[in-house]
């Protein structure tokens, strides 16, 4: 027999097996210094593109005395227990009545993580007769509580609604077979390429089929819509979300997350949500954070247009430099690049320091192989200084990458991993 721990030893994963290039600067790499446009990496100035501060509340000066007075008053402890059991409060109950107002539902429920929250949704929603129709790009939370479910699940192409249409098609067969419902799951707007879902669309689908249709807006809650209330509101049809879920990891700038729907939904799911009754509520210092980025966000339209002007300057900029945004339509900015992982991580390497720009990375397996994703987050903290220079880097080190400078410096690394 095998000891557990044997194949841990062989393998770290897949992202795991790149830790001894990768870990301090492409993964796990320390960003210091108050969150803002511009912080600190390696000792040097860097701007900041990979934090979804869109609304750039994590460092506004109000938010950290509110956060700091309630961290003061309550410290992190409070409350002790599950909501179930003796975590409640009337501030939670306050959040919640504000938040299901602010994105036009009866009634919210507060969950302590989006991911953990989707997961369990999305397991007390279904039964084992019930299909769930899903996104083959779908975020990880939404494919882990699919995982959970015991019965039929449908994945289709991504945001395509000829496949929609085909699934829902199956779903409801297999569903008259075994007498279940129909969950189909998508996001709001897909974090890595920046597409929105094609909610619209969809919701359309249901005079030809019967379904509930649970949203996840990480990336349009705050973002989108005439007031911010997510994708829902910018494609006016929010009303036909079945369940909506945003958390405050994104524009809140905080920890927490929540979902809405109709009052006999969230009383259900108040108690069966398995994430929220065996676990601790969600602690005040994060109620009462929440309560007040909640009233900047409803009071102060003007941090999203500034948030609006930057995505837009920096998204034209791109485009008239000639670089491929793909599909986005959001805040999300994927700057789409031909070359292989070596190249990509020399190109990097050039970017945080003769450039000091701080953006993310994507390579295969996560996009096809021979494609580099740079991944740019504008927020509202960005100056036009700031995209300013980032254009003129970005057409410096495409000009490296195209003219071989990257390839010859990362020849030793591409032959040491067999590109
Ligand atoms: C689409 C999406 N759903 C859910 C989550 C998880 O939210 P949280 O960070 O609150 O766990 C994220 C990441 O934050 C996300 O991008």
């Amino acid at each position: 027999m095998r000891d557990l721990f044997d194949k841990i030893y062989k393998d770290k994963g897949p992202l795991g097996k790149w830790a001894d290039q990768a870990e301090g600067y492409f993964v796990f790499p320390k960003l210091e210094g108050p969150i803002s446009n511009r912080m600190r990496f390696q000792g040097r100035e860097v701007i900041t593109w990979s934090i979804n501060d869109y609304l750039g509340l994590a460092n506004k000066k109000e938010v950290r005395e509110v956060d700091a007075a309630a961290a003061a008053a309550y410290g992190s402890a409070y409350p002790m227990g599950a909501r179930m059991m003796s975590g409640h409060t009337d501030l939670h109950e306050q959040l919640q009545n504000e938040l299901a107002e602010f994105v036009d539902k009866e009634a919210s429920y507060l969950l302590n993580f989006g991911y953990q929250g989707m997961v369990s949704t999305i397991d007390a929603l279904v039964g084992k007769d019930d299909i769930i129709v899903y996104d083959v790009d779908a975020h990880a939370c939404i494919i882990d509580g699919v995982r959970l479910h015991q019965g039929k699940r449908y994945t289709y192409r991504h945001n395509d609604i000829e496949s929609i249409d085909k699934n829902l098609m199956r779903a409801t067969k297999m569903a008259e077979k075994t007498g279940g419902g129909i969950l189909l799951i998508s996001e709001g707007v897909f974090g890595m390429r920046g597409e929105q879902g094609r909610l619209k669309e969809i919701v359309a689908l249901k005079e030809k089929y019967n379904f509930r249709l649970f949203v996840d807006d990480a990336h349009g809650f705050g973002t989108l819509g005439a007031t911010g209330a997510g994708t829902g509101e910018e494609q006016g049809i929010q009303d036909q979300i079945d369940v909506y879920f945003a958390t405050f990891a994104k524009s809140m700038a905080s920890t927490g997350a929540f979902i809405a729907a109709d009052q006999e939904i969230i009383d259900y799911l108040k108690y069966n949500l398995r994430s929220q009754m065996f676990a601790k509520s969600l602690q005040m210092q994060l109620v009462v954070g929440a309560l007040k980025r909640l009233d900047m966000l409803r009071t102060m339209p003007e941090l999203k247009a500034k948030l609006w002007e930057n995505v837009n300057a920096l998204q034209n900029g791109l485009r008239k430099r000639g670089f491929d945004l793909g599909t986005t339509q959001s805040c999300v900015t994927p700057v789409y690049l031909k070359g292989s992982i070596p190249e990509a991580m020399a190109l990097v390497k050039d970017l945080r320091e003769n450039h000091g720009i701080f953006c993310s990375i994507v390579v295969y397996p996560v996009i096809p192989k021979g494609l580099i994703l740079l991944r740019l987050i504008p927020t509202a903290s960005h100056t036009l200084e700031d995209i300013e220079e980032t254009l003129v880097a970005f057409s410096a080190i495409r000009e490296r990458l195209t003219n071989g400078t990257y390839k010859r410096m990362s020849a030793a690394v591409a032959a040491a991993m067999g590109e």
